[in-house]
């Protein structure tokens, strides 16, 4: 009975209203009450920005009330109205649940990107303002067991590790021993001075700051921990290093990437693509997404990298594989991510 009203709503929504859901109908009237509000995301107020580094930059939101605690490790989608269009992207919370449960406070760590979409814009966001945020998502989390961890990370990689480490501060008698292995530019490592209180903090927790001109690649570092439980935050290829030693060594690991591998495809196929009914031309050797894009198709998305689900559409027939796990999907409908599909036939595809 539910779902029959909950479709009848939708159908109601686009149908006569021409809107998603009744609550982006009413939007703008919320809105003179409640600034930012936004059906289907939570409202968020920045109370702090800084500078960690030349380009990195430091955020601290106050969550409302309703806003489901994160777990240590999990990312958020961000969305900001930037020219009139809401662009949203995808960071991890650099913070603990603690901060989150006793101050509604949530911290967000963001290299800027010159040529990105959104990060751009945070370094001119001041207190007071208001943003959107989703509830929090993702598989990166902790557990603790009696195997050493080792946790790797690279550049702004860090900030899960942070939440993790900043979450198990209460409980200083962690049951193993917790190594991390952190990748950057010389003197560009961020929030050492919290790693440095966090090992003074925990006993069992140790850190080496590297890089990769002096120390080489990640790999060479990883032979004193073949028995270790391996967790990777860093861009595909300091990842990539990383699961080929836990193949060789047979370790468990877990992983979260921040860039895709490209398409490597010895020939170029072009296949018919139908969106929404319009026929398009698309080839093999980049994602569904890049190549909507460049042909100025309208199309949602947000990281790019397969983790949003911004992207997310119906693919009706067809097949595509996805470039992150080599896994090729049937000709049934299902729903994929444009961003890390390949086409491999011809698709009909609806958003
Ligand atoms: S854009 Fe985020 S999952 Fe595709």
């Amino acid at each position: 009975m539910k779902s029959l009203i909950n479709r009848f709503s939708r159908w109601g929504s686009r149908n006569l209203l021409h809107h998603d859901s009744l609550g982006g109908y009413f939007e703008p009237v919320i809105q003179l009450f409640k600034p930012n509000w936004r059906a289907g995301l939570y409202r968020a107020q920045v109370s702090d920005v800084s500078l960690l580094l030349e380009g990195v930059v430091a955020i601290n939101l106050r969550v409302d009330d309703r806003w489901p605690i994160h777990q240590a490790g999990q990312h958020i989608d961000l969305t900001l109205e930037i020219a009139g269009k809401l662009v949203t992207r995808v960071f991890t919370v650099a913070s603990s649940p603690n901060l989150a449960k006793t101050k509604n406070t949530i911290r967000l760590v963001v290299k800027i990107q010159p040529e990105g979409g959104l990060t751009h814009q945070l370094p001119v966001l001041t207190r007071g303002d208001w943003v959107n945020i989703s509830a929090p998502r993702g598989e990166f989390v902790f557990e603790e067991s009696k195997q050493s961890s080792l946790f790797l990370a690279a550049g702004s990689g860090i900030t899960p590790f942070i939440a993790i480490l900043s979450s198990l501060q209460k409980e200083r008698a962690i049951a193993q021993p917790i190594h991390l292995i952190y990748y950057a530019k010389p003197e560009q490592h961020l929030l050492v001075d919290e790693l440095n209180e966090l090992s003074q903090q925990l006993p069992r927790f140790t850190f080496e700051l590297m890089s990769r001109a002096v120390h080489g690649d990640v790999y060479e570092q990883l032979s004193d921990y073949i028995n270790a439980k391996l967790l990777v935050c860093g861009p595909n290829k300091f990842y990539q290093s990383a699961k080929e030693f836990a193949k060789i060594y047979d370790c468990a690991i877990s992983a979260e990437h921040f860039s895709l591998m490209g398409i490597t495809e010895s020939t170029t196929s072009e296949f018919e693509v139908s969106l929404n009914g319009k026929q398009l031309s698309l080839k093999n050797t980049s994602p569904l997404l890049n190549q909507l894009l460049t042909l100025g198709e309208h199309v949602n998305y947000g990281c790019k990298i397969g983790i949003c689900h911004q992207c997310q559409c119906t693919k009706k027939s067809g097949v595509v594989k996805d470039i992150r796990t080599g896994q090729v999907s049937d000709r049934s409908e299902e729903l994929i991510q444009l961003c890390v599909s390949q086409v491999l036939t011809d698709l009909e595809l609806e958003t």
